[in-house]
Order: C-alpha cells, then structure tokens, then sequence
C-alpha cells in the first residue's frame, strides 16, 4: 500500500536526503525505480554525489557581510538564488498534480524551473501558473516539423530560454528500470507530444538489439540541427549535456548562448565522470563568454557553493526535488530548495562571501580539490 502525500514536514525532515524515505514510501517500485535509479551499475550516479562531498571548504573569518545577497542576472533575467529546478519527464509519476505542484513552488521560493520535453502536464498549463524564469527543455525530435511546432508553443506561452538537452539520443542501460519492469503507468504521458508523427515501425530503440547503422541514429541530432534550431528562435539556446572542452568550444562556434554540464544524472553512459570534476575543463575552455550552469548530484548546499566557486553560475537540481514533490508535493519541493538556499547562504556567511561573484576557487581547500 502507498502512503498518501504529507500534509505536514515532520522535524525529522532537516536535510534533503531526510526525504528519500518518504518519498520511497509514496511511490510504486516502478516509478521508484525510474526517478531514483540510473544507467547500467550506476556508478557515476553515486560518484556525482561522492565528488561534491569529497570536496572541502575554507573558511574565512571576520569578513564584511553586510548588504549580502544571493541574487543573479542570467540572460537579463534576475534569480534570487542559483538554484533552478532541472528538467523532470513525467512528474505526475511522483504526484497526481505532476509539474503543477513544482511550477507552484518554484513560485513560492522564486527558483527557477525548466520543464521538459516529456512532461505529463500540457506546457501551456505549466506557463500559466508560472510566476518565476520558466525555460523549457527541447528534445529535437525525429520529426523537426514538429519540433519547430513546439519550440513555437514553448515561445508563445511565454517560456523564456530553451535548453537543448544533447546526450540522450539513446535511452542508456537502464537495468534498475528493467529489474522493476518500469512501464509508464496509465494516466501518465508526455502530453506535449502528442500528435507527433511515429519514428517508422521498427525504428523504436531496440531492446538489447543493435543501434548502429539503423533508424533511431540516423534521425538523431547533430550539429547542423543545433544551427538550424539557433536560426529558427530568438530565445536564448542553452546546451545541457556537455562534458567536454572540445564540445564547450564547439557549442560556442554555434553561437549558444549557455552551456549545462551535465551527465543527466547518470542515467545515460555510466562510467563517466562526476560533473563536478569535469567543470574547470568546460569553464576553461568557455573564457566567461556564455553563462555556465551545472547538474548532478547537488543534495546540499554546499555543493551549490562548490560548484560555484568552480566556475558555475548557477545549477540544477533534480531528484532532491522530485523526492519532495513525491512526499509532500508542492510544499515538498519548495522545502527542498529552500533547505538547499538555506545552506548555501551559511556556507556564504561561512567562507566571507557576501554574494555570488566572491565564491570562487579560493573557496575550495586545494588539499582535497
Ligand atoms: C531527468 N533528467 C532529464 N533531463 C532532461 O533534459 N529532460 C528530461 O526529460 C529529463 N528527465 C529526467 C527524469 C528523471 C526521473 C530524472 C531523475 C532526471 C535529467 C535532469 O534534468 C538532471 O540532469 C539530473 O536529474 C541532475 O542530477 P540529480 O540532481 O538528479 O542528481
Ligand atoms: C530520462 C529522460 C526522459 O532521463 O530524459 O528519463
């Protein structure tokens, strides 16, 4: 039997991981193993959370911290804080009210949100009740008429960037999903989708069949469809996927006009490495010229603060939130990145910096950098 939502934060809940339980205890196996699982052994799953705790502060004492804040100007847009709620597919699977109870607390605790492609609530809907940045995330779909016909939607409903997620052609070697026999439930769709035309029959990804040579691949994106994309909209284009300087400094000559690195919370090529520790290569190889953002195992604060004092702007957050959204829904998730702020703030007040620009790499302890 499921446990319904709570309808009160009990004070055991003081950290973010403290709603893992609950929220395990709300969902079924399947969409358990769906949202909390990754690709394959799952070890750059863990090893994004395991780099940021690897990492230590340094403190610093009897700084001026008057006048502190922790807000930001991202594509001439103002955050209160640098923590945005990462595209989430089907997040009725964690809550019956799905991506209306985020979008609801992403407006009570002014974070921004990124919805995805493969939401189980109409992207219009989600816009209406928006009250803070709302971005929508693009997957280029094999059928590019349609594609063009939702970049439009997500344009005309008022989403303000596009974040273009790049590194999941293929679905990745989901074998906790496999072992659950995850199958969306009914009642559960991407909505936004609906209408497309099908990939050709047999074109689907093959189940431990082979890739190479046939359909999927043949329709999936490349560079040329990132240009045709940045032709095609005004909004500003971010690329979330990057791993790499090489493609950090490809994007760049494509004229995006912001990069995420991202390993999709490992849920896509296990055995890459932490986004953490991939970070300095893609700030290097951007120079400051477009803002860099970062997701992957951010589970407290401090980790906001570490990936900011190496190089990021601002970051992503995903499952903390969904285990929120599964175990309190709104109220959940807006406790969630509240906790997250909340820390970041002491970490701030902790290491003498009164706002964001003065988080930087002398932050980090380079023993254990
Ligand atoms: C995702 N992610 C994702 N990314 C994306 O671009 N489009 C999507 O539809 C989804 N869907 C999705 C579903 C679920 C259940 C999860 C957990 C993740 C990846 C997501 O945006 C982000 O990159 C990771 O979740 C970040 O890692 P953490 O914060 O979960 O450790
Ligand atoms: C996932 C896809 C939807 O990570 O991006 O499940």
């Amino acid at each position: 039997m499921l446990l319904p939502p709570l309808t009160q934060i009990p004070p055991t809940i003081a950290a973010v991981s403290d709603y893992e339980p609950f929220a395990r205890a709300r969902m079924s196996e399947q969409a358990w193993a769906y949202i909390a699982g990754g690709a394959a052994d799952e070890l750059t799953l863990r090893d994004n959370i395991a780099a940021f705790q690897r990492l230590r502060l340094r403190s610093r004492v009897l700084a001026d911290l008057s006048g502190g804040t922790t807000r930001l100007q991202l594509f001439g847009q103002t955050f209160e804080h640098p923590i945005v709620l990462a595209p989430v597919a089907y997040q009725k699977l964690a809550h019956a009210d799905g991506e209306l109870a985020t979008v609801l607390a992403a407006a009570a605790v002014q974070a921004g949100m990124v919805v995805s492609t493969q939401a189980s609530i109409e992207l219009e809907a989600i816009a209406r009740e928006a009250q803070s940045p709302l971005w929508f995330q693009l997957y280029i779909q094999h059928d590019r008429d349609f594609t063009r016909d939702l970049v439009r939607r997500a344009e005309a409903a008022g989403y303000q960037a596009l974040v273009v997620t790049v590194d999941a052609p293929v679905n990745g070697v989901r074998n906790r999903e496999q072992r659950a026999g995850f199958v969306l439930p009914a009642g559960v769709e991407a909505v936004n989708l609906r209408g497309m035309r099908p990939l050709p029959t047999g074109s689907a990804q093959p189940d431990g069949g082979l890739l190479l040579g046939g359909p999927l691949l043949a329709a999936a994106p490349t560079w040329q469809d990132l240009r045709w994309l940045r032709s095609l909209t005004r909004l500003p284009v971010l690329l979330k996927g990057v791993m790499t300087g090489e493609d950090a400094r490809r994007a760049l000559e494509e004229g995006v006009d912001g990069i995420i690195v991202s390993n999709h919370g490992g849920r896509t090529l296990d055995t890459q490495p932490a986004t953490i520790s991939v970070l300095a290569e893609v700030a290097a190889a951007l120079e400051g010229r477009v803002p860099l953002l970062l997701d992957g195992g951010i589970r407290r604060g401090s980790d906001v603060f570490k990936a900011l004092a190496l190089g990021a702007d601002a970051v992503l957050v995903g499952r903390p939130y969904m285990f929120g959204l599964a175990a309190a829904g709104a109220v959940g998730v807006a406790h969630v990145v509240q906790m997250l702020r909340a820390e970041l703030e002491v970490a701030m007040a902790l290491t003498g910096c009164p706002d964001l620009r003065a988080i930087g790499p002398g932050s980090i302890s380079p023993a254990h950098g």
